[in-house]
Protein backbone atom coordinates (compact mmCIF):
# COMPACT_ATOMS: atom_id res chain seq x y z
CA UNK A 1 0.00 0.00 0.00
CA UNK A 2 2.20 2.73 -1.47
CA UNK A 3 1.11 6.52 -1.14
CA UNK A 4 1.76 9.17 -3.77
CA UNK A 5 5.88 10.19 -4.33
CA UNK A 6 4.45 13.64 -2.98
CA UNK A 7 2.38 12.70 0.05
CA UNK A 8 2.90 14.77 2.92
CA UNK A 9 3.28 12.42 5.93
CA UNK A 10 2.71 15.15 9.43
CA UNK A 11 1.46 15.18 12.94
CA UNK A 12 -0.85 17.91 14.95
CA UNK A 13 -0.49 20.09 17.40
CA UNK A 14 -2.54 23.35 19.04
CA UNK A 15 -1.11 26.09 20.93
CA UNK A 16 -3.29 26.02 23.75
CA UNK A 17 -2.84 22.37 24.12
CA UNK A 18 0.89 22.12 24.43
CA UNK A 19 2.75 25.57 24.42
CA UNK A 20 2.40 26.67 28.08
CA UNK A 21 4.06 30.02 28.95
CA UNK A 22 0.56 31.26 29.12
CA UNK A 23 1.83 34.97 30.65
CA UNK A 24 5.11 35.11 29.16
CA UNK A 25 6.71 37.70 26.68
CA UNK A 26 3.43 39.94 26.24
CA UNK A 27 0.55 37.24 26.08
CA UNK A 28 -2.45 37.96 27.49
CA UNK A 29 -5.56 35.56 28.44
CA UNK A 30 -7.68 34.19 25.74
CA UNK A 31 -10.99 32.51 26.40
CA UNK A 32 -9.63 29.56 27.07
CA UNK A 33 -7.49 30.66 29.97
CA UNK A 34 -10.63 32.23 31.57
CA UNK A 35 -12.66 29.08 30.82
CA UNK A 36 -10.26 26.18 31.99
CA UNK A 37 -9.72 28.88 35.54
CA UNK A 38 -13.24 28.61 36.24
CA UNK A 39 -14.36 26.20 38.55
CA UNK A 40 -15.93 22.96 37.06
CA UNK A 41 -15.28 23.47 33.23
CA UNK A 42 -12.23 21.17 32.69
CA UNK A 43 -11.21 17.64 34.32
CA UNK A 44 -10.19 18.54 38.00
CA UNK A 45 -9.63 21.85 37.15
CA UNK A 46 -6.81 21.21 34.83
CA UNK A 47 -5.70 24.12 32.42
CA UNK A 48 -3.04 24.82 30.05
CA UNK A 49 -0.80 26.98 32.00
CA UNK A 50 2.32 24.57 31.40
CA UNK A 51 1.07 21.93 29.02
CA UNK A 52 3.33 20.34 27.94
CA UNK A 53 5.81 23.59 27.74
CA UNK A 54 6.43 23.38 24.56
CA UNK A 55 7.06 27.46 23.87
CA UNK A 56 10.57 26.30 26.17
CA UNK A 57 11.32 22.74 24.59
CA UNK A 58 10.12 23.50 21.18
CA UNK A 59 14.06 22.87 20.11
CA UNK A 60 13.43 19.22 21.27
CA UNK A 61 10.40 18.76 20.35
CA UNK A 62 11.39 19.25 16.83
CA UNK A 63 14.32 17.20 17.17
CA UNK A 64 11.79 14.47 18.19
CA UNK A 65 9.71 15.20 14.82
CA UNK A 66 13.11 14.41 13.19
CA UNK A 67 13.68 11.46 14.44
CA UNK A 68 10.86 10.23 13.07
CA UNK A 69 10.86 10.92 10.14
CA UNK A 70 7.94 13.38 9.96
CA UNK A 71 7.84 15.48 6.28
CA UNK A 72 5.13 18.12 7.74
CA UNK A 73 3.99 19.84 11.10
CA UNK A 74 0.90 21.22 11.41
CA UNK A 75 0.56 23.78 14.47
CA UNK A 76 -1.41 27.12 15.63
CA UNK A 77 -0.36 30.39 16.05
CA UNK A 78 -1.54 31.81 19.69
CA UNK A 79 -3.50 35.00 19.01
CA UNK A 80 -3.04 36.71 22.04
CA UNK A 81 0.37 35.91 22.30
CA UNK A 82 0.77 37.47 18.82
CA UNK A 83 -2.04 40.67 19.27
CA UNK A 84 -2.90 40.63 23.04
CA UNK A 85 -5.65 42.58 22.86
CA UNK A 86 -6.70 41.10 19.53
CA UNK A 87 -6.07 44.69 17.95
CA UNK A 88 -3.59 46.89 17.25
CA UNK A 89 -0.27 46.23 16.36
CA UNK A 90 1.45 42.90 16.97
CA UNK A 91 4.13 42.09 19.89
CA UNK A 92 7.02 41.03 18.10
CA UNK A 93 8.12 38.78 20.90
CA UNK A 94 5.02 36.55 19.98
CA UNK A 95 5.89 36.54 17.23
CA UNK A 96 9.96 35.85 17.36
CA UNK A 97 8.31 32.48 19.32
CA UNK A 98 6.66 31.37 15.41
CA UNK A 99 9.87 32.20 13.88
CA UNK A 100 12.20 30.27 15.90
CA UNK A 101 9.55 27.25 15.74
CA UNK A 102 10.19 27.52 11.68
CA UNK A 103 13.36 28.03 11.17
CA UNK A 104 13.95 25.05 13.77
CA UNK A 105 11.66 22.94 11.43
CA UNK A 106 12.79 24.21 7.87
CA UNK A 107 16.32 23.38 9.36
CA UNK A 108 15.01 19.65 10.06
CA UNK A 109 13.76 19.21 6.76
CA UNK A 110 10.04 19.72 7.81
CA UNK A 111 7.54 21.54 5.72
CA UNK A 112 5.45 23.82 8.24
CA UNK A 113 1.65 24.66 8.34
CA UNK A 114 0.31 27.00 10.28
CA UNK A 115 -3.25 27.38 11.51
CA UNK A 116 -4.10 31.03 12.16
CA UNK A 117 -7.05 29.62 14.86
CA UNK A 118 -6.96 26.90 17.10
CA UNK A 119 -9.37 28.05 19.27
CA UNK A 120 -8.04 30.39 21.48
CA UNK A 121 -9.92 33.83 21.12
CA UNK A 122 -8.00 36.66 22.88
CA UNK A 123 -10.49 37.56 26.28
CA UNK A 124 -10.57 41.08 25.10
CA UNK A 125 -12.54 40.19 22.20
CA UNK A 126 -14.72 38.22 24.17
CA UNK A 127 -15.45 40.82 26.34
CA UNK A 128 -16.83 42.73 23.23
CA UNK A 129 -19.00 40.00 22.21
CA UNK A 130 -16.84 37.53 20.92
CA UNK A 131 -17.86 35.35 17.59
CA UNK A 132 -21.40 37.01 18.15
CA UNK A 133 -20.50 40.05 16.49
CA UNK A 134 -19.48 40.88 13.31
CA UNK A 135 -16.38 42.88 14.53
CA UNK A 136 -14.48 39.71 15.32
CA UNK A 137 -14.42 38.58 12.20
CA UNK A 138 -12.78 42.11 10.99
CA UNK A 139 -10.22 41.64 13.71
CA UNK A 140 -9.26 38.52 12.49
CA UNK A 141 -8.43 39.92 9.05
CA UNK A 142 -6.01 41.87 10.07
CA UNK A 143 -4.26 39.16 12.59
CA UNK A 144 -4.18 37.04 9.62
CA UNK A 145 -2.14 39.41 7.78
CA UNK A 146 -0.07 40.34 10.62
CA UNK A 147 1.10 36.50 11.01
CA UNK A 148 1.02 36.35 7.18
CA UNK A 149 3.91 39.43 6.99
CA UNK A 150 5.72 37.43 9.81
CA UNK A 151 5.84 34.28 7.89
CA UNK A 152 4.76 34.43 4.63
CA UNK A 153 8.39 33.83 3.01
CA UNK A 154 9.03 30.46 5.03
CA UNK A 155 5.67 29.48 5.82
CA UNK A 156 3.90 27.73 2.64
CA UNK A 157 0.94 25.87 4.24
CA UNK A 158 -2.19 28.15 5.77
CA UNK A 159 -4.92 27.02 7.42
CA UNK A 160 -7.64 29.99 8.67
CA UNK A 161 -9.92 28.45 11.46
CA UNK A 162 -9.62 24.79 12.64
CA UNK A 163 -12.96 23.15 13.53
CA UNK A 164 -15.37 26.04 13.45
CA UNK A 165 -18.38 24.15 14.02
CA UNK A 166 -16.37 23.36 17.70
CA UNK A 167 -15.82 27.42 18.07
CA UNK A 168 -19.47 27.87 17.39
CA UNK A 169 -21.62 25.21 18.69
CA UNK A 170 -19.66 23.85 21.36
CA UNK A 171 -18.49 27.10 22.52
CA UNK A 172 -21.59 29.45 22.20
CA UNK A 173 -24.42 26.02 21.90
CA UNK A 174 -23.56 23.55 24.25
CA UNK A 175 -20.92 25.17 26.61
CA UNK A 176 -19.17 22.64 26.99
CA UNK A 177 -15.81 24.91 25.26
CA UNK A 178 -14.74 27.89 25.58
CA UNK A 179 -16.48 30.57 25.70
CA UNK A 180 -18.88 28.37 27.56
CA UNK A 181 -21.97 29.92 26.31
CA UNK A 182 -25.25 28.28 25.59
CA UNK A 183 -27.90 30.34 23.35
CA UNK A 184 -28.46 28.56 20.29
CA UNK A 185 -28.94 31.51 18.07
CA UNK A 186 -25.40 32.86 19.01
CA UNK A 187 -23.80 29.90 18.04
CA UNK A 188 -25.36 30.27 14.46
CA UNK A 189 -23.99 34.28 15.11
CA UNK A 190 -21.25 32.90 15.86
CA UNK A 191 -20.78 30.14 12.81
CA UNK A 192 -21.39 33.13 10.41
CA UNK A 193 -18.87 35.05 11.66
CA UNK A 194 -16.37 32.54 11.70
CA UNK A 195 -17.47 31.90 7.96
CA UNK A 196 -16.72 35.24 7.76
CA UNK A 197 -13.77 35.65 9.01
CA UNK A 198 -12.19 32.74 7.38
CA UNK A 199 -13.05 35.14 4.23
CA UNK A 200 -11.34 37.77 5.61
CA UNK A 201 -8.44 35.64 6.26
CA UNK A 202 -8.52 34.06 2.73
CA UNK A 203 -7.99 37.87 1.52
CA UNK A 204 -5.70 38.55 3.85
CA UNK A 205 -3.39 36.07 3.51
CA UNK A 206 -4.05 36.30 -0.54
CA UNK A 207 -2.72 39.61 0.07
CA UNK A 208 0.48 38.64 1.61
CA UNK A 209 1.68 35.28 0.55
CA UNK A 210 3.80 34.86 -1.81
CA UNK A 211 1.44 33.12 -5.57
CA UNK A 212 2.67 29.72 -4.41
CA UNK A 213 1.20 29.76 -1.30
CA UNK A 214 -1.60 27.16 -0.54
CA UNK A 215 -4.29 28.47 1.65
CA UNK A 216 -6.98 26.28 3.47
CA UNK A 217 -9.68 25.46 6.23
CA UNK A 218 -10.24 23.05 8.49
CA UNK A 219 -13.49 21.63 8.87
CA UNK A 220 -14.59 18.70 11.53
CA UNK A 221 -16.89 17.37 8.45
CA UNK A 222 -19.59 14.60 10.53
CA UNK A 223 -19.76 11.28 8.19
CA UNK A 224 -23.26 11.40 9.00
CA UNK A 225 -25.77 7.95 9.27
CA UNK A 226 -29.21 7.54 9.49
CA UNK A 227 -29.96 4.53 11.78
CA UNK A 228 -32.76 3.32 9.23
CA UNK A 229 -33.62 3.90 5.99
CA UNK A 230 -37.33 5.62 7.04
CA UNK A 231 -38.24 9.28 6.05
CA UNK A 232 -37.72 10.15 9.56
CA UNK A 233 -34.47 8.76 10.44
CA UNK A 234 -33.08 10.25 7.13
CA UNK A 235 -34.71 13.91 7.83
CA UNK A 236 -32.66 13.95 11.15
CA UNK A 237 -29.31 12.80 9.04
CA UNK A 238 -30.46 15.92 6.45
CA UNK A 239 -30.87 17.88 9.59
CA UNK A 240 -26.99 17.18 11.22
CA UNK A 241 -25.64 16.96 8.01
CA UNK A 242 -26.79 20.47 7.76
CA UNK A 243 -25.87 22.31 10.71
CA UNK A 244 -22.70 20.27 11.41
CA UNK A 245 -21.15 20.03 7.91
CA UNK A 246 -23.69 22.35 5.20
CA UNK A 247 -23.24 25.78 7.55
CA UNK A 248 -20.01 25.47 6.17
CA UNK A 249 -19.08 23.87 3.21
CA UNK A 250 -22.23 26.14 2.28
CA UNK A 251 -20.98 29.31 2.20
CA UNK A 252 -17.61 27.99 1.89
CA UNK A 253 -17.67 25.63 -1.47
CA UNK A 254 -21.36 26.05 -2.57
CA UNK A 255 -21.86 29.59 -2.94
CA UNK A 256 -24.00 30.75 -0.17
CA UNK A 257 -26.26 29.12 3.23
CA UNK A 258 -28.14 25.91 1.84
CA UNK A 259 -31.70 26.67 1.94
CA UNK A 260 -32.80 24.09 4.58
CA UNK A 261 -30.64 24.82 7.26
CA UNK A 262 -32.43 28.62 7.18
CA UNK A 263 -35.17 26.76 6.95
CA UNK A 264 -34.71 24.74 10.21
CA UNK A 265 -33.53 27.38 12.26
CA UNK A 266 -35.26 30.14 10.87
CA UNK A 267 -37.19 30.53 14.42
CA UNK A 268 -33.71 31.36 16.26
CA UNK A 269 -31.95 34.07 13.63
CA UNK A 270 -33.24 36.21 11.02
CA UNK A 271 -30.67 34.98 8.40
CA UNK A 272 -31.40 38.26 6.19
CA UNK A 273 -30.10 40.51 8.37
CA UNK A 274 -26.91 38.30 9.80
CA UNK A 275 -25.76 37.55 6.51
CA UNK A 276 -25.12 40.56 4.65
CA UNK A 277 -24.78 41.77 1.00
CA UNK A 278 -21.42 40.62 -0.47
CA UNK A 279 -20.63 38.05 2.91
CA UNK A 280 -21.38 35.18 0.60
CA UNK A 281 -18.99 36.60 -1.76
CA UNK A 282 -16.08 37.38 0.79
CA UNK A 283 -16.51 33.69 2.32
CA UNK A 284 -16.80 31.83 -0.87
CA UNK A 285 -13.10 32.94 -2.13
CA UNK A 286 -11.55 30.05 -3.69
CA UNK A 287 -9.47 28.18 -1.64
CA UNK A 288 -6.51 25.46 -2.44
CA UNK A 289 -6.84 22.36 -0.42
CA UNK A 290 -9.84 21.56 2.48
CA UNK A 291 -8.78 20.72 5.81
CA UNK A 292 -10.52 17.02 7.12
CA UNK A 293 -10.31 16.31 10.53
CA UNK A 294 -11.97 12.66 11.39
CA UNK A 295 -12.25 10.83 14.27
CA UNK A 296 -15.43 8.22 14.19
CA UNK A 297 -18.90 8.63 12.38
CA UNK A 298 -22.11 10.01 13.37
CA UNK A 299 -25.43 7.56 13.51
CA UNK A 300 -28.91 9.90 14.43
CA UNK A 301 -32.45 9.01 14.32
CA UNK A 302 -35.63 10.78 14.77
CA UNK A 303 -37.34 10.14 18.32
CA UNK A 304 -39.52 7.55 18.62
CA UNK A 305 -43.06 8.49 17.71
CA UNK A 306 -44.65 11.26 20.42
CA UNK A 307 -40.97 10.93 22.53
CA UNK A 308 -39.94 14.63 23.28
CA UNK A 309 -36.32 14.58 24.43
CA UNK A 310 -35.54 16.49 27.35
CA UNK A 311 -32.66 18.40 27.60
CA UNK A 312 -29.08 16.70 27.81
CA UNK A 313 -30.88 13.72 26.22
CA UNK A 314 -30.48 14.00 23.05
CA UNK A 315 -26.86 14.27 23.78
CA UNK A 316 -25.93 11.12 25.92
CA UNK A 317 -24.58 9.45 23.10
CA UNK A 318 -23.43 12.70 20.95
CA UNK A 319 -19.60 12.72 20.76
CA UNK A 320 -19.31 16.50 21.74
CA UNK A 321 -19.79 15.74 25.66
CA UNK A 322 -22.62 16.21 28.28
CA UNK A 323 -24.44 19.59 28.65
CA UNK A 324 -28.42 20.51 29.00
CA UNK A 325 -28.14 22.47 26.23
CA UNK A 326 -27.37 20.96 22.40
CA UNK A 327 -25.18 21.92 20.13
CA UNK A 328 -27.42 21.48 17.45
CA UNK A 329 -29.73 24.81 17.10
CA UNK A 330 -33.00 23.84 15.73
CA UNK A 331 -32.58 20.37 15.66
CA UNK A 332 -32.46 19.36 19.55
CA UNK A 333 -34.95 16.56 19.14
CA UNK A 334 -32.20 14.49 16.70
CA UNK A 335 -31.61 11.49 18.86
CA UNK A 336 -27.56 10.32 19.06
CA UNK A 337 -26.55 6.71 18.79
CA UNK A 338 -23.38 5.00 19.56
CA UNK A 339 -22.17 3.47 16.27
CA UNK A 340 -21.51 0.21 16.34
CA UNK A 341 -17.28 -0.75 17.02
CA UNK A 342 -14.73 -0.71 19.66
CA UNK A 343 -14.36 2.28 21.60
CA UNK A 344 -11.39 4.59 21.79
CA UNK A 345 -10.52 6.45 25.69
CA UNK A 346 -12.96 9.27 24.41
CA UNK A 347 -15.81 6.91 23.96
CA UNK A 348 -15.55 7.38 19.96
CA UNK A 349 -16.50 4.14 17.64
CA UNK A 350 -13.42 2.97 15.78
CA UNK A 351 -14.71 2.88 12.28
CA UNK A 352 -12.36 3.40 8.99
CA UNK A 353 -15.23 3.41 6.96
CA UNK A 354 -16.44 6.57 7.79
CA UNK A 355 -12.66 8.15 6.67
CA UNK A 356 -13.20 6.16 3.59
CA UNK A 357 -16.83 7.51 2.81
CA UNK A 358 -16.36 11.10 3.96
CA UNK A 359 -13.40 11.86 1.78
CA UNK A 360 -15.38 9.52 -1.30
CA UNK A 361 -18.35 11.80 -0.54
CA UNK A 362 -16.51 14.86 -0.42
CA UNK A 363 -14.56 14.10 -3.84
CA UNK A 364 -17.65 13.39 -5.37
CA UNK A 365 -19.64 16.60 -4.59
CA UNK A 366 -16.29 19.03 -5.02
CA UNK A 367 -14.66 18.10 -7.34
CA UNK A 368 -10.81 19.39 -8.59
CA UNK A 369 -10.20 20.33 -4.70
CA UNK A 370 -7.53 18.57 -2.99
CA UNK A 371 -8.26 17.53 0.37
CA UNK A 372 -5.74 16.91 3.07
CA UNK A 373 -6.47 14.92 6.67
CA UNK A 374 -4.96 16.93 9.08
CA UNK A 375 -6.33 15.23 11.73
CA UNK A 376 -6.53 12.01 12.51
CA UNK A 377 -5.76 9.46 15.69
CA UNK A 378 -7.03 8.09 19.22
CA UNK A 379 -6.83 8.50 22.58
CA UNK A 380 -6.25 5.36 24.63
CA UNK A 381 -5.06 4.37 28.50
CA UNK A 382 -1.72 4.67 27.77
CA UNK A 383 0.86 3.61 30.62
CA UNK A 384 4.57 3.50 30.85
CA UNK A 385 6.13 -0.20 31.64
CA UNK A 386 8.51 -1.51 33.22
CA UNK A 387 10.99 -1.03 30.55
CA UNK A 388 10.24 2.62 30.37
CA UNK A 389 8.06 2.11 27.19
CA UNK A 390 4.63 3.02 26.18
CA UNK A 391 3.46 0.06 24.07
CA UNK A 392 -0.25 0.58 22.28
CA UNK A 393 -0.93 -1.52 19.52
CA UNK A 394 -4.44 -0.52 19.76
CA UNK A 395 -3.37 3.28 18.55
CA UNK A 396 -1.08 1.06 16.09
CA UNK A 397 -4.17 -1.01 14.73
CA UNK A 398 -6.32 2.27 15.01
CA UNK A 399 -4.16 4.45 12.54
CA UNK A 400 -3.36 1.51 10.41
CA UNK A 401 -6.64 1.34 9.00
CA UNK A 402 -7.69 4.24 8.91
CA UNK A 403 -4.65 5.08 6.47
CA UNK A 404 -5.64 1.84 4.77
CA UNK A 405 -8.76 4.23 4.38
CA UNK A 406 -6.91 7.18 3.18
CA UNK A 407 -5.24 4.43 0.91
CA UNK A 408 -8.26 3.19 -0.37
CA UNK A 409 -10.10 6.57 -1.10
CA UNK A 410 -6.99 7.88 -3.22
CA UNK A 411 -6.76 4.61 -5.40
CA UNK A 412 -10.63 4.99 -6.11
CA UNK A 413 -9.68 8.49 -7.45
CA UNK A 414 -9.97 11.01 -4.70
CA UNK A 415 -6.90 13.65 -4.36
CA UNK A 416 -5.73 13.62 -1.12
CA UNK A 417 -2.20 15.39 -0.31
CA UNK A 418 -1.30 14.09 3.02
CA UNK A 419 -1.97 12.93 6.69
CA UNK A 420 -1.84 14.19 10.32
CA UNK A 421 -1.65 12.45 13.40
CA UNK A 422 -3.09 13.65 16.34
CA UNK A 423 -1.24 14.13 17.96
CA UNK A 424 2.68 14.86 18.09
CA UNK A 425 2.30 14.72 22.11
CA UNK A 426 0.08 13.96 24.92
CA UNK A 427 -1.49 17.43 25.74
CA UNK A 428 -4.48 19.31 27.18
CA UNK A 429 -7.77 17.47 25.66
CA UNK A 430 -9.85 20.81 26.06
CA UNK A 431 -12.37 20.40 28.86
CA UNK A 432 -11.02 16.63 29.35
CA UNK A 433 -7.27 18.40 30.57
CA UNK A 434 -5.02 15.97 30.36
CA UNK A 435 -7.06 12.91 31.08
CA UNK A 436 -6.96 11.77 27.60
CA UNK A 437 -3.81 11.30 25.54
CA UNK A 438 -3.79 11.47 22.02
CA UNK A 439 -0.31 11.17 21.76
CA UNK A 440 2.02 9.27 19.59
CA UNK A 441 4.69 10.46 22.11
CA UNK A 442 3.61 10.05 25.77
CA UNK A 443 4.55 13.16 27.87
CA UNK A 444 5.12 12.70 31.96
CA UNK A 445 3.08 15.89 33.20
CA UNK A 446 5.51 16.11 36.39
CA UNK A 447 8.90 15.53 34.71
CA UNK A 448 8.06 17.10 31.20
CA UNK A 449 9.93 13.54 29.98
CA UNK A 450 8.87 12.57 26.30
CA UNK A 451 9.13 9.15 25.41
CA UNK A 452 7.89 8.06 22.15
CA UNK A 453 5.63 5.43 22.43
CA UNK A 454 4.93 2.05 20.44
CA UNK A 455 2.77 4.06 17.66
CA UNK A 456 5.61 6.67 17.30
CA UNK A 457 7.86 4.00 16.09
CA UNK A 458 5.29 2.63 14.19
CA UNK A 459 4.90 5.57 12.33
CA UNK A 460 8.26 6.67 11.55
CA UNK A 461 8.38 3.67 9.62
CA UNK A 462 5.28 4.02 7.52
CA UNK A 463 6.71 7.84 6.78
CA UNK A 464 9.84 6.29 6.15
CA UNK A 465 8.45 3.38 3.51
CA UNK A 466 5.19 5.81 2.02
CA UNK A 467 3.49 2.86 2.46
CA UNK A 468 1.86 1.06 5.34
CA UNK A 469 4.00 -1.58 6.64
CA UNK A 470 2.71 -5.23 7.10
C1 LIG B 1 -10.02 18.01 17.22
C2 LIG B 1 -9.30 19.24 17.69
O1 LIG B 1 -8.89 20.02 16.61
C3 LIG B 1 -8.15 18.93 18.63
O2 LIG B 1 -7.79 20.13 19.24
C4 LIG B 1 -8.54 17.85 19.61
O3 LIG B 1 -7.57 17.64 20.58
C5 LIG B 1 -8.81 16.59 18.85
N1 LIG B 1 -9.90 16.80 17.92
C6 LIG B 1 -9.17 15.39 19.72
O4 LIG B 1 -10.37 15.63 20.36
Amino acid sequence: MTFPSTFLWGSATAAYQIEGAAAEDGRTPSIWDTFSHTPGKTYQGDTGDVATDHYHRFREDVALMAELGLKAYRFSISWPRVQPTGRGPAVERGLDFYRALVDELLAAGIEPVATLYHWDLPQDLEDLGGWTVRETAERFGEYAAIAARALGDKVKFWTTLNEPWCSAFLGYGSGVHAPGRTDPADALRAAHHLNLAHGRAVAALRAELPADAKVSVTLNLHQVRALTASPADLDAARRIDAVGNRVFTGPILEGGYPADLRADTAHLVDWDALVQPGDEAVIGAPIDVLGINYYSPTLVSAPAEGEELAPGEAARNDAHGASDHSPWPGSEQVVFHLPPGELTAMNWAIDPSGLYDLITDVSRRHPGLPLMITENGAAFEDTVNAEGEVLDPRRIDYVHRHLAAVHRAIADGADVRGYFLWSLLDNFEWSYGYSRRFGAVYVDYATQLRIPKASARWYARTVRSNSIPQ
